[in-house]
């Protein structure tokens, strides 16, 4: 059979980022550019300010990924491109871009969802064995959906407030730590202990999670320590903070496994990087003899090789575009 590469692009939020990938998972060349360093000093991401970053840099970013691949435009067979969720002047510039592409080559457009984006960047490690469980945790979602083929998504739950990598930003933040907080907070979790007695949230025997009162936790020990003059200990709440989510998103994942009788965990998404859930879902998948397939630490975050792996399942389930494609700022999964 013929190989397909499809040129995938990935602009939701404030990485520029291309990738050309071979059927579905195997990748040939990726450039990101990350933002971080200039949105860092304002705390979190300003919409504006990463538009016009990804404007200056997506022909470069085109440009060294197909040198890289040592291919040209003629090599491609689609354009895969993110259309949503995430911020409508990041998504538009990469959407322009791939439209730029699919009208100048004659190439077909791929319409992807950047969550099925996250779901399928799994692809690079292994196969999908269905049905299957996708744990996903972002900085914008936390869902359970099971699989039951390629690209069919059925949701059984998800948090009821904030993602639990917004929930992590912002305990970072109480804890003055700077942006992304995330990564912080799971580096100094693995010095700490659990010491801080916080409430497990929504520990109940539903799929759905809840983060805000656990944040609201947070915030309030820190406040009355400040006021009593107290030295907040950043490692044994950053061990307290994260074993009490990751407890519940295990939980809950391992319960809904076992009801549904699936045969493979995938993990997706930002927080998917997190150690501490890496090493409490493989323990407890070892145990209970379920297959688990997470992505590497470099592809968890947002990044375009996700993106064409997806698109190639995307295009086989007949999702084509036309050049009238727009952004979504919030999207369902389907
Ligand atoms: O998937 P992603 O790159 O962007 C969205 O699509 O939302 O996820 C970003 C989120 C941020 O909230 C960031 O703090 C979190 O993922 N994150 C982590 C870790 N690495 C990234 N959270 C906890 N532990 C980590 N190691
Ligand atoms: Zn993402």
């Amino acid at each position: 059979m013929k190989d397909t590469y499809i040129l995938a692009i990935e602009s939701s939020c404030d990485e520029t980022s291309m990738s050309i990938v071979k059927n579905g998972h195997v990748e040939i060349s990726t450039v990101t550019l990350s933002q971080m360093d200039i949105h860092k000093q304002y705390g979190g991401v300003v919409p504006e300010i990463a538009s016009r970053n990804h404007i200056e840099n997506i022909t470069m970013v085109l440009d060294e990924c197909l040198e890289s691949a040592k291919m040209t435009m003629d090599d491609i067979d689609y354009i895969g491109v993110t259309y949503g969720p995430g911020l409508v002047g990041s998504l538009l510039v990469g959407i322009q871009c791939a439209k730029t592409l699919a009208f100048l080559y004659n190439k077909p457009l791929i319409p992807v969802h950047h969550i099925a984006g996250h779901i399928y960047a799994n692809r690079l490690v292994g196969e999908f064995k269905f049905p299957l469980m996708a744990l996903v945790v972002s900085g914008g979602h936390t869902d359970l959906i099971i699989m039951k083929e390629d690209y069919r998504f059925e949701y059984i739950g998800g948090t009821l407030d904030d993602a639990i990598g917004e929930a992590y930003d912002k305990v970072a933040r109480v804890m003055d730590l700077p942006y992304p907080g995330g990564p912080r907070i799971d580096k100094l979790a693995k010095i700490g202990k659990h010491t801080y007695n916080l409430p497990t949230p929504k520990n109940d025997n539903s799929y759905d999670f809840s983060f805000s009162g656990i944040k609201s936790a947070v915030i309030n020990l820190a406040h009355n320590e400040k006021q009593r003059g107290n030295e907040l200990n950043k490692e044994d709440l950053a061990c307290s903070f994260q074993e009490t989510v990751v407890n519940i998103l295990s939980k809950k994942t391992m319960k809904a496994i076992k009801e549904y009788n699936l045969k493979q965990l995938i993990v997706a998404g930002g927080v998917a990087a997190n150690s501490g859930l890496r090493e409490s879902l493989t323990k407890l998948c070892e145990e209970q003899n379920i297959e688990l397939l997470i992505p590497p630490i470099n592809y968890c975050t947002d990044n375009a090789t996700m993106i064409g792996c997806a698109a190639y399942y995307a295009q086989k389930d007949g999702k084509i575009a036309d050049l009238k494609l727009n952004a979504k700022a919030v999207e369902k999964l389907n």
